[in-house]
């Protein structure tokens, strides 16, 4: 099995600068080596080229419904990540996609959904359902989803909605900061949702299961989503939105072994993005190492 990395320094989705680091900070980490351990090939990509978000006009484009800041920029890098995991993919390559904020997902799943229908896990302290008409912060970040599964006016963008990823095939995994509007809509949504108190007393390892059974049932292969803010900001501090009560180092890595060892049984994962790690905010690039392990673990890294 042969891995390719492909870096997408993209910031235009949150409200601090950083996150663009991020692909170097994992690479830096060790991200090919950690992952080489466990018999795979590892290619790098490189970055995906794009401007700084200081030569950009966050409010250029204005929808006519909403805000969403950098809109434009984000649809530009969207289409060109979508494309590239699009094309891994169909060489039998696996991509995996270092952010860059969150709103890279929205490419990375645009891309894997192109040829099959797609479940997704989403390992994150947040929703990220919000459109342009729900967002209190007019950052992107927050609706990856929201713009995945074409609501609101994402349903008008055809980079933004993936028509093949369904709100029943979708799993969350331990949400514990969520917008008031984002609850209504979760709650009237098909997604499934394990939070924080269903891992507290339930357990990391069937609480994955139960989201990768949600993920694979019905779907041709899942996209695993890993915001480094899913996990508790004392392990994870390097993250722009931290927020207390996350899980632990051993929940994080049991949780992305549970997933490769689904994938070793099933063969399931289509592709898998790493994000908001920032290295400004960092303690001596301790999430990004943090990255480049969890990594491996959903790859096949064992103690023994
Ligand atoms: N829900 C908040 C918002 O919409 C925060 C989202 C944080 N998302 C993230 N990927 N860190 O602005
Ligand atoms: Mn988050
Ligand atoms: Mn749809
Ligand atoms: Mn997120």
């Amino acid at each position: 099995r042969t891995v390719r990395i492909i870096g997408a320094p993209m910031d235009y989705g949150a409200n601090r600068r950083g996150v663009d680091m991020g692909p170097s900070a994992i690479r830096y980490a060790g991200v090919a080596a950690e992952l080489e351990t466990t018999g795979l090939e590892v290619t790098d990509a490189g970055d995906l080229q794009m401007p700084r978000a200081e030569e950009r006009d966050p409010e250029a484009n204005q929808l006519n419904r909403g805000n969403a800041k950098f809109l434009r920029e984000i649809e530009d890098v969207s289409r060109r990540l979508a494309r590239e995991v699009g094309e891994t993919i169909q060489e039998g390559v696996f991509p995996l996609v270092l952010g860059g904020d969150h709103s890279i997902a929205i490419g990375s799943m645009n891309g894997s959904a192109r040829d099959a229908d797609l479940g997704v896990v989403w390992f994150d302290a947040h929703a990220d359902l919000n459109t342009p008409e729900t967002s209190p912060s007019g950052n992107v970040h927050g609706m990856p989803l929201g713009a995945a599964l074409g609501r609101g006016i994402f349903g008008e963008m055809d980079w933004a909605h993936a028509p093949r990823v369904r709100e029943e095939s979708v799993a969350y995994v331990g949400l514990r900061s969520i917008d008031d509007r984002e609850r209504e809509l979760i709650q009237q949504s098909d997604i499934t949702s394990f939070t924080m108190s269903d891992i507290d007393s339930r357990g990391i390892t069937t609480v994955v299961e139960e989201a990768l059974d949600v993920a694979t049932s019905g779907t041709d292969g899942i996209h695993v989503s890993l915001d480094l803010d899913w996990l508790d900001p004392k392990t994870a501090p390097g993250v722009g939105t931290p927020v207390r009560g996350g899980v632990t180092y051993r929940e994080a890595h049991s949780a992305l072994e549970a997933v490769s060892s689904r994938h070793a049984e099933t063969g399931v994962l289509r592709s898998m993005d790493v994000v908001e790690v920032n290295p400004i905010l960092d303690e001596a690039n301790e999430t990004a190492t943090l990255a480049a392990e969890l990594s491996a673990s959903a790859f096949g890294k064992r103690i023994l």
